[in-house]
């Protein structure tokens, strides 16, 4: 039986007729740019993220853009971040001109290392950016403690309703950080049918700016106070993240006990161990990814099986050809660059069913059981 790494179709097909419904009040209403279900899916996701302020934006990308952009962040600032991340928690560094500063991650977790942010402050540190690497927050009251005056974005598009204990209670993501931005990018846990981006916070100052900057950086229409961009989250897509929203907690729980139930399962196959949760962490398992010395030939086992797998991220961004300029060398970040030959993404979405679960462990099973690997 093939198991795909995730399967969208199954998820829309328990949905459906909440969400064609949806989508059809829009049509009808013919208001198709930001609008009432824009406002209404921003007051909704401040609730989940207890934040006074969300705002929808066109992408996850864009919601790191505007966020620098509205703590005036450009040319001659460093921006710190790590290198285990999708690309755009860098590449939006770069485009508001600034230089990132790659550090290294934690071994267990994955996320990014609080005392190499300590070693990389420099007077240009402008913000840190950690990243909620597959649904686990990172340790942002450390990096919050380190960082003192500057500001944390906490770049949360894996991670929407995960939450950390932080000081004793509970913070959901976006909740901590100076800045929080999310991605409704279709496979992340509340994805929607197409590109779509929110940005957090709490403060009044920064909501106002970065409203502004989202259309073109004018408060009232034709009139700029300053240059922004056109990031506007459309009404379709705010219509089929309302009509989804109810049902994400359901569904990271199930992915939590997909996970649980992997962990156990694996536990003592060949020399695979799942990224480490911090005890800290509620994840919402965006991704369930274990290590192993194998990856490469195991990935290969599972492909003949029809079982979908994937490596976040085989080529850390401090590596990448595009950021060659910035002079990183091979073997300067030896966690994330070890991190990238070992990870290997199971499917853990929350409509695997019980049978497609054994397979994928059966599948892991035999690849250590045939002996010669
Ligand atoms: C960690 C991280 N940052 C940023 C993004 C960018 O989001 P988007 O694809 O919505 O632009 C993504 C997801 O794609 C992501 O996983």
């Amino acid at each position: 039986m093939p198991v795909p790494l995730l399967d969208l179709r199954a998820q829309h097909e328990t949905i459906r007729d909440e969400v064609v419904g949806a989508l059809m009040d829009v049509v009808d209403s013919q208001k198709f740019i930001l609008g009432e279900p824009v406002e209404r899916l921003e007051r909704a996701v401040a609730d989940l993220s207890g934040t006074a302020h969300a705002i929808g934006c066109a992408n996850g990308t864009d919601a790191l853009l505007i966020a620098m952009r509205a703590l005036d962040i450009g040319r001659g600032d460093e921006v710190i971040t790590t290198p285990f991340t999708f690309f755009a928690t860098a590449g939006t560094i770069h485009n508001v001109g600034a230089t990132p500063v790659f550090v290294d991650i934690d071994p267990e977790t994955l996320n990014v290392s609080p005392n190499a942010i300590k070693a990389a402050i420099t007077p240009r540190t402008r913000a840190v950016i950690p990243v909620d690497l597959f649904g686990q927050i990172a340790p942002l009251e450390e990096v919050a403690a380190i960082a003192g005056a500057i500001p944390v974005i906490e770049d949360a598009a894996q991670s929407i309703g995960a939450r950390r204990k932080i000081g004793g209670a509970w913070k959901m993501a976006g909740e901590h950080p100076t800045i929080g931005t999310f991605s409704f990018f279709p496979s992340k846990n509340l994805g929607g049918y197409g590109d779509g981006g929110m940005i957090v916070t709490q403060s009044d100052e920064l909501a106002t700016r970065m409203r502004r900057i989202r259309v073109h950086g004018g408060a009232r229409q034709y009139y700029h106070d300053e240059v922004g961009y056109n990031s506007r989250l459309d009404a379709l897509q705010a219509a089929v993240l309302l009509a989804k929203l109810p049902h994400l907690e359901r569904w990271s729980a199930r992915r939590r006990e997909n996970a649980a139930f992997y962990t156990t399962a694996l536990g003592g196959v060949g020399d695979v161990r799942p990224v480490t949760i911090d005890p800290a962490n509620e994840s919402i398992f965006n991704q369930y990814t274990i290590r192993t010395s194998k990856r490469d030939a195991l990935q290969k086992h599972l492909a003949g099986k029809g079982i979908g797998t994937a490596i976040y991220y085989p080529l850390p961004l401090h590596l990448q050809p595009c950021f060659a300029y910035l002079g990183y060398a091979k073997g300067s970040m030896p966690v994330s660059e070890r991190a990238a030959g070992e990870v290997l993404s199971l499917p853990v979405f929350p409509e695997l069913t019980e049978a497609q679960r054994d397979e994928v462990v059966e599948g892991v099973r035999s690849f250590f059981d045939g002996g010669s690997r």
